[in-house]
């Protein structure tokens, strides 16, 4: 279990772009504006924004100060520092949820390579309506070989960066590219909401209807937080355990959700008033993104230059995401069992695309994956509320136990401010982690036990 030969970041920079990485990417793009959608709009946004302040920022810096304390992956650093107690096998929880989440999320990114192509060979803007994308869209995703190609051509990218190491592959990816992604969605948040009829849609998204609330809607915005942020399965423990022992840990966590963020609501600002512009549902489910994207692309001037810089740009923000995804198993791996990087990145790459094949299925190529068991929802989305909501929020909530209660909220602030640099709001953060967030996120799993409205 030796800490010597892990790599580092280069300096805080090198960590903020890559924990940026990993937590903006299709969650924000894709996962935010869908799921906002389908919980009515501005409630839900305003629930989700009230868990980034109140839980997830908390959990961001609970996991970092594991990370930069134990230098190792979540299952080895609760070993570490909890060693003989059980509470190992919450960062084993993490590695299998992180593994459970690559599996969903490498499906969709897949789709967006396949909008990359389409984009490249100059048929992103050419829309007529609304209508038309939907049946391209599902053409695309309902078919039973592209949905596996896409699939393992994301996956083959993945491992191949995973297999090179934290500083070579990661970071020198994000430094350019991730100023991009924000300077293309502003002028494409410009854009949509100038359109006829978009202020409609910034009013669905920031006007809240509160008989809109449900505990439903309640998870479903605790879990975009935190699957926004990369929280609750060890991805913050492994990014922090990669930081500069001289740097400020806390201040950099706190840019980082910061621009998480601030991407969700361009997300936001782009999708909603183009969606009430050409005057589709906003309850559209996953597909919502893909079929809106088109025709915004078709009202930019140069819409389809554009284009090819979004879906690029998309692609990267999904690919620094799967990085860090399967960094959390494969630093498991090479931490705990010895194995080799190169190894272990092959090998959990593979079996996790042999998991992603039924969600990649399940779209309407094998119809017992569309409606799995009766659930009425498809295998990726039942994935995607199993790992994404459930697995996320038992995870943070127990992370929280473990650092207010078990770890202790001194040794935790003394890792995070180990630098010099003070955490001006230490005492309020000992709050949040000992009582707030563990009482909220309980208090919802447990009402959804006793009312049994899992989905
Ligand atoms: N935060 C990533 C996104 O928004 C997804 C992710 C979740 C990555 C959990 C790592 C861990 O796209």
């Amino acid at each position: 279990m030796a800490t010597a030969g892990r790599g580092e970041w280069s300096g805080k920079l090198g960590f903020i772009l890559a924990a940026a990485g990993s937590a903006i990417g299709l969650g924000n793009i894709w996962r935010f504006p869908y799921t906002a959608g389908e919980n009515g709009g501005g409630a839900f946004v305003l629930v989700y924004l009230f868990f980034v302040l109140v839980i997830g920022i908390p959990v961001v810096l609970a996991e970092l100060s594991i990370g930069r304390f134990a230098k190792l992956n979540p299952v080895g650093a609760l070993k570490k520092i909890a060693p003989g107690t059980k509470w190992s096998w919450l960062g084993g929880l993490g590695v299998l949820t992180g593994f459970g989440i690559l599996a969903f999320y490498s499906v969709v990114a897949g789709w967006t390579l396949s909008y990359l192509w389409g984009a490249l060979t100059g048929h992103a803007s050419d829309v007529t309506s609304a209508e038309e994308t939907a049946a391209v869209f599902n053409h695309l995703i309902g078919g039973s070989i592209m949905p596996l190609v896409l699939t393992a051509i994301f996956m083959a990218l993945t491992i191949f960066i995973v297999r090179g190491g934290v500083s070579g592959g990661i970071e020198r990816a994000t430094k350019i590219l991730m100023p991009t992604l924000l300077v293309v969605l502003i002028i494409m948040a410009i854009r949509s909401m100038t359109l006829d009829g978009g202020s409609e849609g910034i009013a669905y998204l920031f006007k809240p209807d509160f008989s809109k609330l449900s505990v439903g809607v309640i998870l479903a915005a605790l879990g975009q937080a935190l699957f926004s942020l990369s929280l609750g399965m060890g991805a913050m423990i492994t990014y922090g355990s990669y930081f500069p022992d001289r740097e400020n840990l806390p201040q950099a966590g706190i840019i980082v959700a910061f621009f998480d963020t601030a991407i969700a609501f361009l997300a936001g600002l782009i999708i909603f008033p183009a969606l009430f512009s050409v005057g589709v549902d906003p309850n559209g489910g996953p597909g919502l993104v893909f079929v809106i994207l088109p025709s915004i692309f078709a009202q930019l001037p140069a819409g389809n230059l554009f284009a090819v810089a979004f879906y690029f740009l998309l692609a990267i923000a999904a690919l620094t995401s799967t990085i860090s995804l399967l960094e959390v198993v494969v630093s498991y791996f090479v931490d705990e069992k010895q194995w080799d990087r190169k190894k272990a990145a092959l090998w959990i790459g593979l079996a996790c695309f042999g998991m992603a094949v039924p969600s990649a299925l399940s779209q309407g190529a094998v119809g017992g994956l569309t409606d799995f068991l009766g659930t009425g929802i498809s295998f990726l989305d039942l994935q995607n509320i199993i790992w994404g909501n459930y697995s996320l929020s038992f995870g943070a909530l127990m992370l929280c136990i473990f650092v207010g209660w078990k770890w202790g909220i001194p040794a935790a602030l003394g890792s995070l401010e180990s630098s010099g640099h003070r955490l001006a709001v230490g005492g309020f953060w000992s709050i949040l982690v000992r009582y707030v967030c563990p009482v909220a996120v309980g208090a919802i799993l447990v009402y959804i036990i006793i009312t049994q409205q899992y989905f």
